[in-house]
């Protein structure tokens, strides 16, 4: 028998890292030793008053039992007051928070939620492929917002035609922004905030990176905004604020009715988040002081060690105020993926071509600063011997 997939996986490109992996097996089978700055994933270690607090709730027999699906109260009262120390945004814990098993889950499960089969679904390009597929997944149909170096890499709203506006029913936008680095002021989020009162949009603002942010900056929750909470949910998660990446934790927060329905999708899907996790991420946001400097002064040395090897190398990027990615201006005459295929296979380096974050992001590559000076250093090296 021959067995065929849906069409809604047929439709979708295989998933970026997973072609980078690919890639990379190849290069290590050849014996190449590869300096990976494909991806996002924090090399530091979890903070260690979260792993015990890990430990001892994974004692308790309370929690070895199915959790609530919203997720505990405990957990989202901690959100709720981290909300307002952080941001000074008041939250109702019972009503605007809920538990995510990782941003992700809930960035990939909020259509099915809200869009019909035909309905638009504005996607941010270069963007977190999650957006895209979601929209897919739910029969939407994504419409891209291309990031421009000279619009500061924010989407251009007055762009839109009116008609696309008019029959889009979700936005997804990012900031600090993966993969170009930009952050946005409080002005973008208002004329957001104008744009879907408008148009009857529903806004959904990924903030997994607000606590990965140099030199002083704070980025902002776009809930700040006045009106935004009529129109929109932010999703948060733990997973680069304190390196918890293999926890799976996250939360989205903001308009009732957009965080019930989220909600009620995943409770037909999942069965909530494992309540040991929920304890020590109470424990994270609670005790801890974010952003954790001690972690954002080693992407602060990181940064400033990697844009300046880059710049020596004549390579064009910018030194970023967020986000530990650089988004980097591949030389002329090559595209996103000749220019990854090159810095692979010549010097061992991996970095992730910028089209695979969508069309726009031709003529950039990635690089994640998740790996230490002495190997950030070591891929300077490599990249002087390189010529292109
Ligand atoms: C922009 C953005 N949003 C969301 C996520 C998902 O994070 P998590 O599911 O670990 O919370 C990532 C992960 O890399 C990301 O880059």
């Amino acid at each position: 028998m021959e067995i065929k997939k849906a069409n809604r996986i047929d439709q979708i490109p295989p998933y970026l890292f997973a072609e980078i992996d690919k890639k990379k097996e190849e290069m290590r089978r050849k014996g190449m030793d590869l300096v990976d700055l494909g991806i996002g994933d924090p090399d530091l270690p979890t903070p260690r008053l979260i792993i015990e607090r890990l430990k001892t709730a994974a004692e308790d027999p309370r929690n070895h039992r199915y959790p609530s699906y919203e997720g505990m109260i405990e957990f989202r009262t901690a959100v709720a007051q981290w909300y307002e120390k952080r941001f000074g945004v008041k939250l109702d814990p019972a009503r605007e928070v809920l538990s995510l098993i990782g941003s992700k889950e809930g960035i990939a499960h909020i259509p099915l939620a809200f869009v019909n089969p035909g309905d638009y679904v504005l996607v941010p390009s270069p963007g977190y492929p999650v957006y895209r597929v979601s929209a897919l997944f739910a029969g939407g149909i994504p419409y891209f917002l291309p990031l421009r170096k000279e619009n500061g890499f924010l989407p251009s709203l007055s762009e839109i035609p009116r008609d696309v506006a008019e029959k889009a029913k979700l936005l997804f936008i990012n900031y600090p922004n993966n993969p170009t680095s930009a952050i946005a002021e409080r002005s973008f989020f208002e004329e957001v905030v104008i744009f879907a009162h408008r148009h009857g949009i529903l806004v959904c603002h990924d903030a997994a990176y607000s606590e990965i942010a140099f030199d002083g900056y704070q980025p902002l929750s776009f809930l700040e905004v006045e009106g935004a909470r009529e129109i929109g949910i932010e999703f948060h998660s733990l997973s680069k604020t304190f390196n918890m990446t293999g926890w799976r934790i996250g939360f989205a927060v903001g308009n009732s009715e957009i965080v019930s329905g989220l909600g009620r999708v995943k409770t037909n899907i999942d069965s909530g988040l494992f309540q040991a996790i929920q304890e020590a991420g109470t424990e994270a946001l609670l005790r801890l002081d974010t952003p954790l400097t001690e972690i954002i002064k080693i992407y602060e040395r990181r940064r400033d060690i990697m844009v300046k090897g880059l710049q020596e190398v004549g390579l064009e990027v910018e030194r970023p105020k967020a986000t530990f990615y650089l988004w980097i201006q591949v030389p002329k005459g090559y595209t996103s993926a000749q220019f990854a295929a090159l810095l692979i296979e010549q010097g061992g380096i991996v970095a992730t071509p910028g089209n695979g974050f969508g069309e726009s992001g031709e003529g950039y590559i990635r690089m994640a600063l998740t790996v230490d000076e002495v190997r950030l250093k070591e891929a300077i090296e490599r990249l002087k011997r390189i010529t292109f």
